[in-house]
């Protein structure tokens, strides 16, 4: 499943010496394993085993076009974040009736759009957007279901910035309310409740979290029937978090050293929440992102210049956070590994780009294999919310995307030019 990995001392992907593909395509450069996403939907899959379901996958984690038509062949759905999302989703095939459309704030055309499209449901945030549902599906004869977006005040173990869960965030709406609105439903005239939807924050590796909101949902659920309130689907989002650190080892590489995500698998989390999401009787929906394509992407750079100064050693990459921003924004962690390890003595260095920014670096203060002028470095785990946040800030053209399948690489989206850009 895992397709980026040493052989001897040069970094592959799959059956493709990577380093080979950083010289064909240039730097900086997105690389993707086929199997490796496929692998991550398949095991997503297979844990529903014989339970009803829907995974919709989150369109924005990588909504690159080669990459949604793979996963729409799989058979499953997409969750869109937008109207540009729901064109990409029907354009790559996914089939309508398996597309949900979640945000908090949908625009009037974008969800016209979605209702003449017949999409699954609309994930919805306020009262207020409810009405202008109900209104613009009265006018275009049409039918919106809905399910409510419900916040249940779940505390998360991840960034605050990836936290939605929460009583303060502006993301669901609060369970008192929901009740409420879900009484009076039949006041909505273009509007078919379906449904309660969840999406407590992304990047979640602990499972007791999880089994936590599963346990809140399901009894929002029970206590919506006990009002003759008759709800089908229950739509656990995503945010099931995944492996960044230590992805790749080697005997020159360094131990990351911190273990907060080690071992962490979607399968044993989803594992870990279907018995109590069973509980409602619901066909169970997710809407997962990150747990399908962060593994399966990295970001080639190569290395510009190395400088010290004010004790420090700074290697000045080609790649900055305009091309992947999550270190920049979230203090993410990503794993650097030379593309070709032929080091064995480890330096203290922080890696950065070329922007006219301090926050742009990748790593501070992390050990590395000693690296020069021109040797190729991965970020690894950058398929999820790397090129989708990417940018053209300070001029520059957003990078290539490949795909590789074996031994073959092709190119998925061409590098833009400065006109583009
Ligand atoms: C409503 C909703 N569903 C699903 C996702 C996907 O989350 P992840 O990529 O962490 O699985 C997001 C991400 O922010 C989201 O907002």
């Amino acid at each position: 499943m895992e397709e980026i990995r040493y052989r001897d001392n040069r970094l592959y992907c799959e059956e493709t010496f990577l380093e080979d593909v950083a010289r064909q395509f240039g730097t900086p450069l997105y690389v993707y394993s086929k199997s490796s996403l496929l692998d991550h939907c398949r095991h997503i899959e297979r844990t529903f085993d014989d339970i009803e379901h829907l995974s919709c996958y989150a369109v924005k984690a990588n909504g690159n076009r080669e990459i949604l038509r793979l996963l729409a062949n799989e058979g499953i759905g997409a969750d869109a974040g937008s109207i540009g999302e729901l064109v990409l989703s029907i354009e790559a095939g996914f089939l309508p009736e398996k597309i949900t459309f979640s945000g908090v704030g949908k625009g009037d055309d974008e969800i016209e759009f979605a209702l003449r499209n017949n999409i699954h449901s609309f994930n919805v945030e306020s009262e207020e957007e409810i009405n202008v549902i109900s209104e613009i599906a009265e006018r275009t004869w049409t039918m919106a279901n809905i399910l409510l977006r419900v916040n249940l005040d779940i505390q998360t173990p991840t960034h605050r910035y990836t936290s939605t869960g929460h009583k303060h965030s502006k993301f669901g709406i609060e369970r008192d309310r929901a009740l409420e609105i879900a009484k009076r439903i039949s006041a909505f005239p273009g509007i078919k409740l379906i449904g309660i939807h969840s999406h407590i924050g992304s990047q979640i590796t602990d499972a007791e979290t999880f089994r936590n909101a599963a346990n809140e949902v399901v009894a929002f659920i029970q206590e919506l029937r006990s009002y003759g309130i008759d709800i089908k689907d229950l739509n656990f989002g995503g945010g099931f978090g995944v492996q960044y650190h230590d992805f790749v080892s080697h005997p020159l590489l360094p131990n990351d050293g911190i273990q907060t995500d080690s071992g962490v698998t979607t399968v044993n989390l989803l594992k870990s929440i279907l018995p109590v999401l069973k509980e409602s009787n619901c066909r169970i929906l997710i809407q997962p992102g990150r747990s399908i394509v962060a593994h399966a992407g990295v970001l080639l750079t190569k290395v510009l210049y190395i400088k010290e100064s004010g004790g420090k050693k700074f290697i000045i990459v080609d790649a900055g956070m305009n091309d992947l921003i999550r270190p920049s924004l979230y203090q993410a962690y990503h794993q650097i590994a030379p593309l070709t390890l032929y080091q064995s003595t480890h330096e203290l260095v922080d890696v950065v780009g070329p922007l006219c920014e301090t926050g742009d670096f990748f790593a501070q203060d992390r050990t590395l294999p000693a690296v020069h002028r021109g040797d190729f470095l991965a970020l690894l785990c950058a398929g999820a919310y790397g090129f989708a946040l990417s940018s053209n800030y300070n001029g520059r053209q957003r990078p290539a995307e490949i795909m590789v399948d074996g031994s073959e690489c092709s190119i998925i989206r061409n590098r833009e030019t400065v006109q583009q850009g």
